[in-house]
C-alpha cells in the first residue's frame, strides 16, 4: 500500500514538473498493463526493451507474466523514477536515458531486440522526438519483432509506423483512466 501511494505521488510530481513527457493522469491500469504484456513473446532469447516505464506499472506485469529480469531492459528519462525503478525492481537493467538515443544506450545488446513495450506518450511529444524515437525502434528490433504501444484516445495514428513495420493489432481498454487503445506492429523488413 506505501509503495501504491509512493508511486502515485512521485507521479503527480512528474506531471507537475515534465506534464509533456509524462503525458498521463494516472500510472496505467492492470488492466492496461496486461494487455500490453500480452503480446510479448515469450518463448524467445532475445530482449524485451520498455521504453518509459515510469512507476514501473506495466515492468510488474512484464515479469508476472514469466520473462526473466535478465531479459529486460528498461529506458526511463526522468532520474526521479529511474531512482524508484531501481528500489522497485532490483534485478532488472534499468537504464536511465532519452529513447531517442535508444541504439547508443542498448549497445551492443542492439543485436538480439526481440520485443519493444512502450509507455511513451506519442500525443504529447514533439513531432520532431516522435519521429527520431520510431527510426530508433525501427533500427534496434529484429526483423519478426514485436513492438507493442498504448496511446491514450481510441485511435492510434498508424501513421507513425515506418513501411518496416506492419501493424498486426488494435484493442481499447477501457479499464483505464483515461481508456487507452493498445497497438501491436511487427517488423518485416530491414
Ligand atoms: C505515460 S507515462 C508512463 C506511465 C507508466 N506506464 C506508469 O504506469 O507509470 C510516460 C513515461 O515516459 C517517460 N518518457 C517520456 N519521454 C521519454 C523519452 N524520450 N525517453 C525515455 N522515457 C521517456 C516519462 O518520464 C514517463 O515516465
Amino acid at each position: 500500500m506505501r509503495t501504491y501511494f509512493k508511486a502515485n505521488f512521485l507521479f503527480l510530481k512528474e506531471i507537475l514538473t515534465h506534464p509533456r513527457a509524462i503525458g498521463a493522469a494516472f500510472p496505467s491500469s492492470k488492466y492496461l498493463a496486461r494487455a500490453m504484456v500480452a503480446h510479448i513473446p515469450k518463448l524467445g532469447t532475445g530482449y524485451v526493451v520498455e521504453l518509459g516505464p515510469g512507476t514501473g506499472a506495466i515492468t510488474k506485469q512484464i515479469l508476472r507474466s514469466g520473462i526473466d529480469s535478465k531479459r529486460l531492459i528498461v529506458v526511463e528519462i526522468s532520474p526521479r523514477l529511474v531512482k524508484h525503478l531501481k528500489e522497485k525492481f532490483p534485478d532488472v537493467n534499468i537504464v536511465e536515458g532519452n529513447a531517442e538515443n535508444l541504439d547508443t544506450l542498448l549497445g551492443d545488446k542492439i543485436a538480439n531486440v526481440d520485443c519493444i513495450v512502450s509507455s511513451l506518450p506519442l500525443k504529447s511529444l514533439p513531432k520532431s522526438t516522435v519521429k527520431n524515437i520510431i527510426s530508433k525502434i525501427d533500427k534496434v528490433l529484429s526483423i519478426g519483432g514485436v513492438y507493442i504501444q498504448f496511446t491514450y484516445g481510441v485511435f492510434f495514428q498508424k501513421k507513425v509506423l515506418s513501411s518496416k513495420m506492419q501493424h498486426i493489432f488494435s484493442k481499447i481498454v477501457w479499464w483505464n483512466f483515461p481508456p487507452a487503445a493498445v497497438n501491436v506492429a511487427k517488423k518485416i523488413l530491414f
